[in-house]
């Protein structure tokens, strides 16, 4: 549905779910990802969710697997839609490459990007934001390639792998998206 010169943003299907609980299941993916303790996870609880959401009907809602090259290599989207739509335009972004081969080849912030023009062109949204943690550099560096600045932190707010980390909130406005593109930064 979204596409870049990489990338396709299209909604998650049935025949992905294998290798998205593949995904779920790598330690090193989830500790990267997450500020809760890693915990397994079935094939058949994915599927059986999945199910539950799609006898629902209607849409897909802002949620992507992200595609390469008819390969599926993570997901990502938008969520927390501020409650009183219309009022702030404020949600939150996240993102998970699960396949540890595209890491730090820039399809996070192309996906990002993408979301970002989603979110500010169609939803009329005037703050994106996000939440990390202040070890995963990664994330941090490619979060503000796209635009995003810190805004804050949670002190030791996570606990991962015996110890505490603090939760960076980062987020973009419109404007800074705005100008950021006129000049070629994001
Ligand atoms: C975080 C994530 C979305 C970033 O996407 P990506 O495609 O890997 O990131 P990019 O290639 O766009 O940018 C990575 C940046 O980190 C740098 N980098 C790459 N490997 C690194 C490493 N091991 N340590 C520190 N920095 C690293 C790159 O040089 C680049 O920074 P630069 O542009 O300033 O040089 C992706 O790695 C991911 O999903 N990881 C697993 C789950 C996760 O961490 N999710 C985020 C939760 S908030």
């Amino acid at each position: 549905m979204l596409k870049s010169e990489r990338l396709i943003l299209r909604a998650v299907r049935r025949d992905d779910l294998p290798r998205l609980c593949e995904f779920n299941n790598d330690l090193e993916v989830e500790l990267a990802g997450a500020g809760d303790p890693p915990t397994p996870q079935s094939l058949e609880r994915l599927q059986a969710d999945f199910d539950q959401r799609v006898s629902k009907g209607g849409r897909d809602g802002t949620w992507f697997a992200i595609e390469t090259g008819g390969k599926l290599i993570g997901q990502c989207g938008l969520f927390n839609f501020d409650e009183f739509k219309g009022v702030a335009h404020v949600c939150e972004l996240g993102i998970s490459i699960g396949d540890k081969s595209y890491w730090g080849r820039g399809y996070g912030r192309e996906a990002i990007r993408l979301l970002l023009d989603y979110a500010f062109r169609y939803w009329n949204i005037h703050r994106v934001w996000l939440r990390t943690n202040s070890e995963n550099e990664r994330a941090l560096r490619c979060y503000r390639a796209c635009g995003f600045v810190e805004e804050g932190r949670l002190r030791q707010h996570e606990w991962q792998n015996g110890r505490y980390f603090d939760t960076v909130c980062m987020g973009v406005l419109r404007s800074e998206w705005e100008s950021g593109r006129a000049a070629g930064k994001t």
